[in-house]
């Protein structure tokens, strides 16, 4: 249906220009439209906001999350810490991931 809502995505730019900096708050799509690309389109929305100030993008991702670390690595990514028990209240690890501007 076209007015159905199957998947969201936020980013939130922690500084401006001339070294701007933005962190994905979230992803998400719904898991019966999963596999379809709409997770990649919904990341390549963020990223060409991101891209318009050049502005180097964060995130948080659990350790244990592979989809969605195939989906930002093949985006740019790279892991560049680990977290320990950063998710509340599961206590999960959290890898930060940061992509370079462009
Ligand atoms: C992560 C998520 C947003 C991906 O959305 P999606 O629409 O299923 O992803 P896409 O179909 O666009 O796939 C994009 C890439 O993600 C990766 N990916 C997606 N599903 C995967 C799976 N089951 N296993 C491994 N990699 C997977 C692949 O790298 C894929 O690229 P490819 O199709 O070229 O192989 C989705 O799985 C989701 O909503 N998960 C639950 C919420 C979540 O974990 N969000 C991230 C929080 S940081």
């Amino acid at each position: 249906m076209d007015d159905e809502l199957v998947g969201y995505a936020g980013l939130g730019f922690t500084a401006g220009p001339p070294q701007a900096e933005a962190e994905v708050h979230t992803i998400g799509v719904d898991p019966a439209y999963q596999g379809k690309g709409i997770g990649k389109a919904l990341l390549a929305a963020l990223l060409d906001t991101a891209d318009e100030v050049h502005a180097t993008v964060f995130l948080e991702v659990r350790t244990d999350n592979e989809p969605a670390i195939g989906l930002y690595e093949k985006a740019g990514f790279a892991t560049v810490g680990l977290r320990k028990r950063y998710y509340r209240p599961s206590m999960a690890d959290a890898y930060t991931m940061k992509r370079d501007p462009r």
